[in-house]
């Protein structure tokens, strides 16, 4: 079969190329899936630039966690999936799982039905972002009991415009940050207050919040947002001087969050997406032959929901 393939660490359009490898099998605990599409994610051109493991996250010279496409086989001890069935997974992360390819085994446990409200493309492109959002949600406490005031910093980007719907799903009212040319949609997500992230003056006039999730790099939230109490949760890390300054206003907890594979979670965020409560916005959809572009889209950092590569329309 035709796979994706790096032959080293570098630029995308110089690293970037096709193998054909053998056909992986179904093992056991493991469904075959033919792959219909692939999301692209931060880390995927991070780790390609670089050619190694980053902490927990592997590096191969085979790339891809998303991914949505339609089962061809299943291994021994799996109940539940059956050959046809539409299915959506963050395949084995932070392991390395090779979905950039024209078929791939995955666990079953990382697999959930696709939701028939979404496209293949909307499915393939969800679930390393969606299930960040939900984990991070998860960890600053915000669940569907609670009336909670959420700062989303980055509500444009991948995991931000994720996280803006699912916290609204679970009742809070939301305040996220956006450039101008993007409020209006992140305010079409959900979002109750949308303010421009230079905007030093608006920054300032967030009062306190229940949870802050940070998806952007080398951002703190605004002093004015945290009070004692208030969770702190980023998905991009914290110097240890931001960490022991956010914990000196009353931050608790202050967590930095890996996302895991986790198919009982995609099952519950596609029964959103089934209600209604949940849309993947795409930014652009590539080719296979594309990937390099579609990496380098990921790159320039302006990326407004996701970018997503088709790698067979009839998958
Ligand atoms: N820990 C984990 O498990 C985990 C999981 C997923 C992602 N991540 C990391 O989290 C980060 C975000 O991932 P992603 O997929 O959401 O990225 P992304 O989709 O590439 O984010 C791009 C968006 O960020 C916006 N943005 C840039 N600077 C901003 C700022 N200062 N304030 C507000 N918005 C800003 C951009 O808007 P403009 O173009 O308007 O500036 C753009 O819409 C990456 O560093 C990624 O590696 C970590």
């Amino acid at each position: 079969m035709r796979a994706a393939a790096y032959t080293g660490p570098g630029r995308a359009a110089e690293v970037i190329g096709f193998r054909d490898v053998e056909a992986p099998a179904a093992g056991p605990g493991e469904v075959l899936v033919r792959v219909g599409a692939v999301g692209l994610n931060p880390v995927d051109v991070k780790i390609r630039a670089a050619g190694h493991d980053f902490g927990a996250i592997r590096y191969s010279d085979r790339p891809g966690w998303d991914v949505a496409g339609t089962v061809v086989a299943v291994g021994d001890g799996v109940t539940g999936w059956a050959v046809g069935d539409a299915v959506f997974a963050l395949a084995r992360f932070p392991e390395a799982a090779h979905t950039l390819a024209e078929l791939v085994a995955v666990p079953a446990a990382d697999l959930a039905a696709a939701p028939r409200a979404w496209s293949t493309a909307q499915a393939g492109a969800a679930s390393l972002a969606a299930l960040t959002a939900w984990q991070a949600l998860d960890a600053a406490g915000i669940g569907a009991d609670r009336d909670a005031r959420v700062l989303v910093l980055g509500g444009a980007g991948g995991v931000g415009h994720v996280t803006v719907q699912l916290a609204k799903a679970r009742g809070a009212l939301v305040i996220a940050t956006a450039s101008p040319a993007k409020q209006d949609l992140v305010a079409s997500w959900g979002a109750d207050e949308v303010i421009d992230y230079r905007d030093e003056s608006a920054l300032a006039a967030i009062g306190a919040v229940d949870a802050v999730i940070v998806t952007v790099s080398d951002t703190l939230p605004p002093r004015g947002a945290v009070d004692a109490g208030t969770a702190v949760i980023t998905i991009t890390g914290f110097s240890a001087a931001q960490e022991a300054e956010l914990r000196s206003w009353g931050a608790d907890p202050v967590q930095r969050i890996l996302v895991a594979a986790n198919g009982a979670q995609l099952a519950e965020i596609a029964a959103l997406a089934d209600a209604g409560r949940l849309a993947v916005h795409l930014d652009a959809e590539f080719g296979f032959d594309d990937l390099a572009a579609a990496q380098e889209r990921v790159e320039s950092g302006r990326v407004t929901g996701k970018v997503v590569v088709i790698v067979d329309p009839d998958a």
